[in-house]
């Protein structure tokens, strides 16, 4: 076992975030962590880092552990490329190269035992050397780089001037080349394109210590997990095997939950009705045969009305005015960057009503796309043209368009003051941000 949870609670002031929570993880596990938003996922990680202390409970690791941390957002400065930036995980291994230069240097220089004494540790260093994969750090590196989606013209890219989600990449790959005995992700996959994710399963699957991994991607978790922790309102049950069978076992409990209250549910109408009846006779005997029932309904342990899936968003998007059939044309769209060509004749159409997905691997223009129809940048060459009384919404990858130092109702209200309060509390709601907004 590698490490070993026990009974962690925490509250933020009065609201409980987690309530008793254990779990294990075994040797080169791969351990799921999931729950809704908000649920306590991140707070787990960061009571078992040592970065937040629990209200009571134990985190264990088994002795001389090494564990590696990527936190859901972070920040990478300084003035380092990329390569540099995750290269400097393998320092020990570079020093080590340097150290055997010098001596096979210092050896042409010197003969008899002198010569002996430097032969032997010529020969540990380089045994060691070979036990680090000293000879192939290189491409390790590279092979992470590359698997994580960085092309080769990246690698020179200074690091500070990376989006949020290069950055955490940048971390993801120094992670896993440090090659630690237990690895904890938060939300890895959030920033990879699919065929990143791809390697990343692959990657973590073989890999030859524990990862402790909190996603939402489903067909992700299943690939690599094989044991599910879910935390759901403070509590953390424990499931053995894939995504798959977890999520079966969960509807089957929910299903028996819902059936249990149902039936508890009958039962107490039942017995009201009675009780309603008996007290309708209004004589003594029948008094007291309600009061005994209505004692024990009284006693009767209620089940909690079953939450419904909670994390189903309800949202209608209406526009408030009705546009033309043709919504967006595109014609021979042209732009690249320096040498880099995204895309030469790009042509599309989008009718009234329609519901389209970009996809394509990191890198291949998809963001630009949109900031081009956006006119946040300008294309090289071609036609956007959009419909008659199209207004257009747009979501950014990186939230440029929020300002953090605004609460949520604030920052909704301050771009649509037309709505009133209930209205925005409204959207708020739909998108299952209540609560949040009434924290900040
Ligand atoms: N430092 C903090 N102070 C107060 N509340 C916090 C703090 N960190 C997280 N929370 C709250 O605790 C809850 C759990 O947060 P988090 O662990 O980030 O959830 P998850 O990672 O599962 O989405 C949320 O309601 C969040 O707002
Ligand atoms: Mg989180």
């Amino acid at each position: 076992m590698v490490l070993a949870c026990q009974n962690i609670s925490k509250s933020f002031g009065t609201t409980p975030i987690l309530n008793n929570v254990s779990f294990h993880v075994n040797d080169r596990e791969k351990v799921a962590i999931v729950g809704i938003n908000g649920a306590g996922k991140s707070t787990l990680f960061k009571i078992i880092m040592g970065q937040l202390t629990s209200d009571s409970g134990d985190v264990i690791f088994q002795k001389g552990i090494r564990v590696g941390y990527l936190a859901q957002h972070q920040d990478l400065s300084g003035e380092r490329t990329i390569y540099e930036e995750v290269l400097s995980i393998k320092e020990d291994v570079i020093r080590m190269e340097e150290n055997i230069r010098t001596l096979e240097h210092e050896m042409k220089n010197v003969t008899g035992e002198e010569l002996e004494r430097m032969l032997s540790s010529y020969t540990r260093l380089t045994h060691e050397f070979e036990l680090k994969n000293g000879y192939a750090y290189k491409s390790e590196v590279i092979g992470v780089l590359k698997g994580l989606g960085f092309t080769e013209e990246d690698f020179d890219k200074q690091v500070a001037s990376l989006s949020g989600g290069q950055k955490t990449r940048v971390a993801l790959g120094k992670l896993l080349l440090s090659n630690p005995e237990l690895i904890l992700l938060d939300e890895p996959t959030n920033h990879l394109d699919m065929e990143s994710i791809a390697w990343l399963e692959t990657f973590l699957l073989n890999y030859n210590g524990a990862v402790v991994v909190i996603a939402h991607d489903r067909y992700f978790l299943n690939k690599v997990v094989s044991k599910v922790v879910e935390l759901d309102n403070t509590k953390a049950t424990v499931f053995e095997g894939n995504y798959t069978a977890y999520a079966a076992k969960k509807e089957q409990m929910r299903e028996t939950m819902i059936r249990h209250y149902l039936n508890q549910q009958k039962e107490i109408k039942h017995q009201e009705e009675v009780i309603a009846k008996l007290r309708s006779f209004n004589r003594e005997k029948s008094i007291k045969r309600a009061e005994s029932r209505e004692k024990m309904l009284d006693k009767m342990d209620r089940l909690d009305k079953p939450t419904t899936v909670n994390a189903e968003m309800h949202i209608a998007l209406e526009p408030n005015i009705t546009s033309g059939n043709d919504v967006l044309t595109v014609k021979g769209l042209k732009k690249s960057f320096g040498n880099l060509t995204l895309f030469n004749d790009l042509d599309f159409e989008i009718k009234r009503g329609e519901k389209v997905s970009i996809i394509g691997s990191n890198g291949t223009g998809k963001t630009t796309i949109l900031k081009i129809i956006n006119n946040i940048i300008a294309a090289d060459g071609g036609e956007v043209k959009l419909g008659a009384k199209v207004h257009i919404g747009y979501y950014d990858q990186e939230h440029h368009v929020l300002d953090m130092n605004k609460t949520i109702f604030d920052e909704i209200q301050d771009e649509y003051p037309y709505l009133d309060n209930t209205k925005v509390r409204n959207v708020l709601a739909s998108f299952l941000l209540l609560e949040m907004m009434c924290l900040s």
